[in-house]
């Protein structure tokens, strides 16, 4: 189905913000693409550079929205968290910046656009599995992706009048230089290869492989559906069936 208007990806020169501006380009949107060294300018795509942490970010990103084409359809928080370490490391208030710059940062995003909202508009937020399967080694991620499940609900009751629906997609790890990243860190710990941690991983789904950035950004486009009004405030989790409990 093609798509009149725009959508505004924050984070979309990552693995995963680019994987999600390429599928909502292919469903004809015009994409604002948005992150703190402004990804280029291309067919149907602006570049907008902001630091979704900063307040500053709001009029920036509604400047850049300002003259694309229709409602805003989608909004998406794909934003990168800066490295914290586990839990034994962590600096404390990491975890305060870490959810001020991914919860704060998702309502900067909505502010910005608010009066190009439209009735079946989607706000879209990235989380992840360690939102409700805690793991100490990944310790603000976890807190930050539940603050965030909490906020989307809060968003889809605040929006659903307005036939606005929020959403969260939880992707489990994702084949990515991001997930390689973290893979090192811990594998240099413990004194075996990134490969092996990788595999370790991949080994946790029955089907024994990672989440591809394509499936991330099947699950987010999707979204553009009518139907997916009916998902409003839920969690889609992507974790190739890692996950063994109900919820
Ligand atoms: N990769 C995975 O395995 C995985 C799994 C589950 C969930 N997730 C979640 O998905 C999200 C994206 O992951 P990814 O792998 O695509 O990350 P990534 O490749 O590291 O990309 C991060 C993106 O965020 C932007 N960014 C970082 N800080 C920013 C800020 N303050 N303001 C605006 N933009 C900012 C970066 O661009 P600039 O540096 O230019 O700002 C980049 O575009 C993350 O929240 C991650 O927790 C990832």
């Amino acid at each position: 189905m093609t798509e009149r208007g725009t959508a505004v990806v924050v984070g979309a020169s990552g693995a995963l913000g680019s994987a999600i501006t390429a599928g909502l380009r292919g469903r004809g949107l015009h994409v604002v693409a948005v992150a703190r060294t402004a990804p280029e300018d291309s067919d149907g795509v602006t570049g907008c550079a902001a630091d979704i942490g900063t307040d500053d970010a709001t009029a920036a990103i509604a400047a850049a929205v300002a003259g694309t084409p229709g409602p805003v359809r989608m909004v998406v928080q794909a934003t990168g968290l800066p490295p914290a370490g586990p839990l034994e490391r962590i600096e404390p208030d990491a975890l305060g910046r870490a959810v001020a710059l991914k919860c704060g940062g998702l309502l900067r995003l909505v502010r910005a656009v608010d009066d190009r909202l439209a009735e079946g508009s989607r706000v879209v937020a990235l989380g992840g599995h360690f939102g409700v399967e805690p793991a100490p080694y990944a310790c603000a991620a976890g807190v930050t992706n539940a603050g965030l499940a909490n906020l989307v609900r809060q968003l889809s009751t605040a929006l659903g009048p307005r036939g606005i629906t929020a959403h969260l997609v939880a992707p489990g790890p994702a084949d990515t230089p991001r997930l390689r990243g973290l893979s090192a860190d811990a594998a240099a710990a413990r004194g075996v290869t990134v490969e092996e941690v990788l595999a370790e991983r991949a080994a946790e789904s029955p089907l024994g492989r990672l989440v591809t950035p394509d499936e991330v950004a099947w699950a987010v486009t999707t979204l553009l559906d009518p139907q997916a009004g009916a998902l409003a405030g839920s969690t889609l989790s992507l974790d190739v069936g890692a996950r063994r409990g109900i919820f």
